[in-house]
C-alpha cells in the first residue's frame, strides 16, 4: 500500500449550528482500496462524507486529496480534482431521462491523463446493462435499484480517483443489493477507491478491504475487514468498550 493516503482527515471537526457530528476525526483512505465506514443512526457517517466534499463545512483540522487541502474547496469544484459522492437518497434529476442524468455530470468529470480509459456511457451500460436498455426513459420510471445505478453511473462519469457512496443498498431488495455491490470490485480494479457507508455489517465487511466504525462522531474501531472480530465490530457499533483494531 502506497504510504501517502489519496484522502486523510486530521482532526477533523463538523457539525450543524449548535450541535457538533465530528469530533477531531483521523481518517485515511489510500488509491485503491475499499474503506467500509460503519456506526448506527446519527453516528455521524453522512456528515462525515458531506464535510468532504463541502457540503458541510468543516469548523476545525484538514482533509487533504491527493495532497491538496481540500477543506475550504466548494462541493461543486471537487468532481474535478477526482473526488465524487453517491449522495443518500440518490438525488436524481427528475424529468430527466437516464442517459441525460448520466452525462449531466461530465461537465465537471476531472481531466484524465493519457492512456488512463475514462468510464464512458458504453461502459457504464457494459457495467449496469440495464442502464442501456433503459437509456432513453424518465428516471423516476426505474426501479430503486436501478435508480440508484443510475446514481453511481453519475458519479462515476466524473472520472473520480475516489468513489464517496453513502448507504447506496438502503430500501433495495438483497437480490439488487447483490447486483450493485458485485459491481464495487469491478470498480475497484479500474483504479478508483471507494469509500462506502453501509448499515449492512457483514455487506460492508465482506466487501471492503478496510473498516472504520463512527460511535456519536468519534471513529472507534479501524482495521482490516478480514482481522476484525464481529465481537469488536459490534462493540464498536453499539458503544461498548473503545478498542482499535
Ligand atoms: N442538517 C442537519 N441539521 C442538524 N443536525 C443534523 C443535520 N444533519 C444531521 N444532523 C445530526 O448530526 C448527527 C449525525 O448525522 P448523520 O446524518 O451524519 O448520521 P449518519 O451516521 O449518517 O446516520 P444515518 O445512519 O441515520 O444516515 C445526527 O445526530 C443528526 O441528527
Ligand atoms: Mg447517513
Amino acid at each position: 500500500m502506497n504510504s501517502s493516503p489519496l484522502l486523510a482527515a486530521r482532526a477533523l471537526s463538523a457539525g450543524y449550528g449548535d450541535f457538533q457530528a465530528l469530533f477531531s476525526v483521523d481518517f485515511d483512505v489510500f488509491a485503491g482500496e475499499v474503506v467500509a465506514l460503519i456506526g448506527a443512526n446519527g453516528a455521524g457517517k453522512s456528515t462525515m462524507l458531506k464535510s468532504f466534499v463541502g457540503l458541510v463545512p468543516i469548523r476545525a483540522g484538514t482533509v487533504t486529496f491527493d495532497g491538496r487541502d481540500i477543506s475550504k474547496m466548494p462541493a461543486h469544484a471537487l468532481a474535478s480534482q477526482g473526488l465524487a459522492l453517491v449522495p443518500e437518497g440518490r438525488r436524481l434529476f427528475r424529468g430527466m431521462t437516464v442517459e441525460d442524468n448520466l452525462r449531466v455530470a461530465a461537465d465537471r468529470a476531472r481531466r484524465l491523463p493519457a492512456g488512463v480509459p475514462a468510464w464512458t456511457l458504453e461502459r457504464l451500460y457494459d457495467l449496469f446493462p440495464i442502464l442501456g436498455e433503459r437509456r432513453g426513459q424518465a428516471v423516476e420510471k426505474l426501479s430503486g435499484g436501478q435508480q440508484q445505478m443510475v446514481a453511481i453511473g453519475r458519479a462515476l462519469i466524473t472520472q473520480p480517483k475516489l468513489l464517496l457512496c453513502d448507504e447506496i443498498s438502503l430500501g433495495l431488495a438483497p437480490r439488487v443489493i447483490g447486483e450493485i455491490y458485485a459491481m464495487l470490485p469491478v470498480i475497484q480494479q479500474s483504479g478508483t477507491a471507494i469509500l462506502l457507508v453501509e448499515q449492512d455489517v457483514t455487506l460492508a465487511s465482506r466487501s471492503s478491504n478496510r473498516i472504520c466504525c463512527l460511535l456519536e462522531g468519534r471513529i472507534v474501531l479501524s482495521g482490516r475487514s478480514s482481522e476484525i472480530s464481529r465481537e469488536a465490530i459490534a462493540k464498536a457499533y453499539f458503544g461498548v468498550g473503545h478498542e482499535v483494531g
